[in-house]
């Protein structure tokens, strides 16, 4: 089958079996046109808290679909592909948060999505790069923040609010693959073209950039800005929305030293033709442990709350 008829086949799959399809920005073009919602780990987050759909079929990475499962226990939740990990939350175990917690009864643990639900289930709030701003600046003074799992986000969180963070040492394989000489020799291209960063990139970069945001946020940035052009310094996935919600404007995917644009291999496991056989048979699904799925929902909940 070509790419048209797989996705006749979604769409027509996803009626039958009262199907929602929510894609994160960095899904590949084919799989983000038959998404009902495509949007960052924010508004993925929103949509699967409010969707009336029996099923909800992920296009994104494991800690996202998870996320689903935990505010809609009652729902089936599939991940097209159980290999779409990621691997900045893996770099924090249960185990190893535990221990620091055991260290300290002032600690308030911000816990970044990109984290498993066993993390979350041992954390106070959860955040996204969309709201991780406001987030820490909920948190009571008399505590002391570890923001866990990324170090740049983290870095870039301690810098807006001026609080005082102890930060976790993960990163993004993806994003830390910029950098300085690479987005310099991309602005001295394109003189007049604004850097778009996500602030999971390291501080090098997040330097040259004059817009910092999560990955919703650009869109917004982009279309309201008065520049025809963008350098866009986050995973490559994201030029598809740009592009089709702003079609006047040209958006040019940050270099990394390597590769003229930034792919995550998590996000690509994601195909046309496995959300199809994910329709098909109600495989494979996320299932999260009911103990850890009432522990972690508070913290999400909490989020949900503090960033309404
Ligand atoms: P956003 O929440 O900004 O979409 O980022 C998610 C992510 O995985 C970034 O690498
Ligand atoms: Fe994880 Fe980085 Fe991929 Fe985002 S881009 S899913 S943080 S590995």
């Amino acid at each position: 089958m070509d790419t048209r008829q797989w996705q006749e086949e979604v769409r027509r799959l996803k009626k039958e079996r009262n199907a929602v399809i929510l894609a994160h920005n960095y899904q590949v073009q084919e799989v983000q046109e038959i998404a009902d919602f495509v949007g960052d780990s924010l508004g993925l987050a929103y949509q699967a808290h409010r969707t009336g759909a029996d099923w909800i079929v992920f296009c994104g990475v494991h800690f996202m679909a998870e996320t689903a499962k935990i505010l809609n226990p009652e729902k089936k939740v599939l991940l097209p592909d159980l290999e779409a990990g990621c691997s900045l939350a893996d770099s924090c175990s249960e185990d190893e948060l535990a221990e620091v917690r055991r260290s300290s009864d002032r600690l308030f643990v911000v816990t970044y999505v990109n984290s498993t639900a066993p993390v979350k289930a041992l954390s106070d709030v959860v955040c996204t790069s969309g709201n991780a701003v406001r987030i820490v600046n909920r948190v009571p003074p008399e505590y002391e923040i570890l923001f866990v799992p990324d170090q740049n986000l983290g870095e870039w969180v301690k810098q807006q609010t001026g609080r005082n963070m102890r930060l976790w040492q993960g990163h993004c394989y993806v994003h830390v693959e910029f950098t300085h000489a690479s987005l310099l020799r991309m602005r001295q291209s394109y003189p007049g073209a604004p850097i778009v960063a996500h602030p999971e990139c390291d501080v090098a970069v997040r330097m040259l950039a004059d817009e910092i945001c999560s990955t919703e946020k650009m869109v917004d940035f982009c279309g309201k800005s008065s520049a025809k052009s963008f350098i866009i310094a986050t995973e490559a996935g994201m030029l598809h929305r740009l592009r089709r919600e702003i079609p006047g404007k040209e958006f040019l995917p940050a270099p990394t030293e390597g590769c003229a644009c930034a792919n995550c291999r998590f996000m690509k496991k994601i195909t046309l033709e496995k959300v199809c056989r994910s329709l098909q048979s109600g495989e494979p699904e996320i299932v999260v442990p009911r103990e850890i799925a009432e522990r972690a929902r508070l913290p999400i909940e909490r989020m949900l709350d503090w960033s309404a």
